[in-house]
């Protein structure tokens, strides 16, 4: 029952297709209910030449903002008047904001969520992101979301490796203009081959491979170095990259999957859209325990 004079919940969408899947409404509800704010949070399907219109009605309806999945994030870069750094670089946004004046506001959160949660992961171990060099594998959309965050979290040097050698060169070449030192080049690069400075490893894996039940070979002084390999992939249990990071790596090594990204990614939203800052790590347990209860 809503009370006369109460302020209506804040709404607040996601939209892709397909979107049946999305745990965005889970972890946004959660969030809302740490901070003791009601809003809605619906999955909205949109026809695949019907992005634009979707975006169109939601503002007319009041709507405060959405996120964004496959397949429309480079649609939703390309209607926003107003882009933050992140989405620039991507060419890509997964957060929209619909300003009160009509604008639309494109941000990209993907990246910035992958970093706290990989200096989450290297707390225990006293390094911070900023003090690492980072190994990236996969060169498309969703390396090419994380290099402004990495940039701007102080990364001391990004290595980018790829099946095919020049999309690496290319996104390393980006990066650099940022001003994050930066080489790319094909999978089977030795850490020998490029000018590392002394810092900490971090493997990230941006490739698409663990869909295909794949993963990039990546030769062992590779391995040896890192303290933390990292799959954006997620999955109920250990995906193929993990499996291979654990299976080359040091024992006790630091293996991680991309939920933690996924919920940081949502924290980095919500904070913007609200101004308030729910326990992203609270949030983490459930939905890890829900994707697993899905699977049983
Ligand atoms: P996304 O938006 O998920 O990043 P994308 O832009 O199509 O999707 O990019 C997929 C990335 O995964 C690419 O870097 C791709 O390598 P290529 O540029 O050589 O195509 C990489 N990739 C996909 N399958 C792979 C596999 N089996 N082994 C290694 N790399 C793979």
């Amino acid at each position: 029952m809503t009370t006369l004079g109460a302020t209506p919940p804040a709404r607040f969408v996601v939209i892709g297709n397909p979107i049946a899947h999305s745990m965005s409404p889970a972890i946004h509800h959660d969030f809302a209910q740490q901070v003791g704010m009601p809003i809605q949070y619906m999955r909205l399907l949109a026809p695949l030449d019907g992005f634009e219109g979707t975006v169109r009605a939601l503002q007319a309806a009041g709507v405060q903002g959405a996120n964004v999945t496959v397949p429309f994030k480079l649609q939703a870069f390309e209607l926003a008047q107003q882009l933050t750094d992140s989405a620039s670089f991507a060419q890509a946004a997964n957060t929209l904001h619909f300003k009160p004046d009509g604008l639309v506001m494109a941000d990209n959160t993907d990246g910035g969520g992958l970093c706290r949660d990989l200096d989450r992961l290297l707390k225990p171990m006293n390094i911070g992101l900023s003090m690492c060099q980072v190994l990236m594998l996969g060169a498309g959309g969703a390396a090419a979301g994380c290099v402004a965050a990495f940039h701007a979290h102080g990364v001391q040097h990004l290595t980018v490796l790829n099946r095919t050698a020049a999309k690496a060169r290319a996104l390393a070449e980006r990066a650099e203009a940022l001003g994050l030192p930066a080489v790319g080049g094909s999978l089977d690069h030795l850490p020998s081959d490029f000018e590392l400075p002394g810092a900490p490893l971090v493997v990230v894996n941006a490739s698409s491979s663990s869909l295909h039940g794949e993963v990039p070979a990546l030769h062992a002084h590779w391995w040896a170095r890192a303290v933390l390999a990292y799959d954006m992939m997620y999955a109920p249990s250990a995906t193929p990259f993990m499996q291979s990071a654990s299976s080359n790596m040091a024992q006790g090594t630091a293996v991680a999957d991309g939920l933690g990204m996924l919920v940081f990614q949502a924290q980095l939203a919500f904070e913007s859209w609200t101004g308030r800052s729910p326990d992203a790590l609270q949030t983490l347990s459930r939905v890890r325990a829900s994707l697993q209860a899905k699977a049983r």
